[in-house]
């Protein structure tokens, strides 16, 4: 089944201002689990469309109401590398959910099909695909211990970009970062990366053989023979084995599992698009802006790392800021109610990317004044990729 994706289920986690400041773990460990976190048993493609609208949408939905940063003046940076949380309100919203569309049949279909064509989701339907091997004997030892599957893992290339994360695990990727899948005809890792590049904010993939069904497994047919199937999952993160956890699933009384799988990621070089108003954005790398006396306001969004919800969200506070009285008794030269700067990054819990962490600040920060790196909160570690700082561009007044 080819199933097209909105990517707009993001729930958008706010600190209120004015006592927000770093990264509220509090309320990221209370957040929801995200509904989607790799593709589901029995789609063979699936797509997620990019959509600026929902971004905006999702980004603006973040502000709570007017905010300002406790700081009366501009100031110097903050570089305290440890700090302790402050509780802060929360406001979770969710969008719209998942669509997948069906396009009108030219004639009228016969019962149990779609269009004339089986359904693969139909009971004992013949599932797609399948270009690889026939395993023999068809059983999960002689899948899993398949030398070819092994060999051709261990040899793959990593493409122009990629660097190669991990190699040949029994495991394929599972997160809240997941941008889509491709079932190919090879083991062709550079079609994957094709297939990465050409979607928005995919920097990473994953690419694997997994044994499935032949038929899909039901009452009628339990225990179908299996085929051979060479799968690409896209992600909005790095890519690294700890993610890597899905050993596959009983189908009825169907073993599907997985060998082979590699990935390959481009995180690290990967400069995200301007975002509109705002200037060419300067990698912070792994560090993160903590100036809780300049912050007016946090939002955490889970999911891939997109800096366009920070954007909207900082937009939107700005607009909303702009229609309180107080914002004209600031004089010209610092505005305690305006969002000048904001740093957009991946957050990770041990070693798991979980979404986009946002922080607004009333003036701008060069990337060498960002230098926190949470580690060690309790028992988890927590860690910062791809954090970028982007600066307002002076006169675009966009709210
Ligand atoms: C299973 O097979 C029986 C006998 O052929 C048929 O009547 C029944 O509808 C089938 N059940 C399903 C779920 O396809
Ligand atoms: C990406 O950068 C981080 C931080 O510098 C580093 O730990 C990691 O190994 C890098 N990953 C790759 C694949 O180069």
């Amino acid at each position: 089944m080819y199933q097209v994706v909105f990517l707009a289920g993001l729930v958008a986690l706010a600190s209120a201002s004015p006592a927000a400041q770093g990264i509220d773990f509090a309320s990221i460990n209370a957040a929801p689990s995200p509904s989607v976190t790799g593709p589901p048993v029995s789609v063979n493609s699936q797509s997620f469309n990019y959509n600026t609208a929902s971004a905006n949408a999702a980004g603006s939905a973040a502000v709570t109401g007017i905010a300002s940063a406790s700081a009366s003046g501009s100031q110097a940076a903050n570089s305290k590398r440890n700090f302790s949380p402050s509780t802060t309100t929360q406001k979770v919203s969710t969008g719209t959910a998942t669509t997948s569309s069906e396009t009108a049949c030219a004639t009228v279909p016969e019962a149990g099909t779609s269009c004339g064509f089986i359904k693969p989701e139909n009971s004992c339907a013949v599932q797609p695909d399948g270009y690889g091997p026939h395993v023999t004997p068809d059983t999960v030892a002689a899948f899993t211990a398949y030398p070819e599957f092994h060999t051709q893992a261990k040899a793959a290339k990593a493409p122009a970009g990629y660097t190669r994360t991990f190699a040949d695990l029994d495991g394929s990727l599972s997160g809240s970062t997941y941008l889509g899948l491709y079932t190919l005809q090879s083991y062709d890792v550079s079609l994957c990366a094709q297939h990465c590049d050409s979607t928005a904010l995919c920097t990473g993939f994953n690419i694997y053989v997994e044994r499935d069904p032949s038929l899909n497994p039901s009452p009628n047919c339990t225990l179908p023979s299996s085929i051979t199937n060479y799968k690409c999952t896209l992600w909005g993160s790095n890519v690294d084995a700890i993610i890597a956890t899905n050993e596959g699933q009983y189908r009825g009384q169907f073993q599907v599992v997985i060998a082979g799988s590699d990935g390959f990621t481009k995180t690290n070089t990967t400069t995200p698009a301007q975002c509109p108003g705002w200037q060419q954005p300067q990698n912070c790398g792994s560090y993160a802006h903590n100036h809780p006396s300049t912050c007016i306001g946090t939002a955490f969004f889970s999911g891939p790392y997109d800096p366009l919800l920070c954007a909207s969200y900082a937009q939107a506070q700005n607009a909303l800021n702009s229609k309180s009285n107080s914002w004209k008794q600031w004089m010209q030269s610092y505005n305690a109610l305006q969002c000048n700067f904001f740093n957009a990054f991946m957050l990770k819990k041990n070693g798991r990317p979980l979404g986009t962490y946002c922080g607004l600040y009333t003036q701008s920060y060069g990337a060498g004044e960002a230098t926190y790196s949470p580690g060690w909160q309790g028992s988890d570690y927590w860690s910062i990729e791809s954090s970028w700082g982007f600066s307002i561009i002076n006169g675009a007044r966009s709210w």
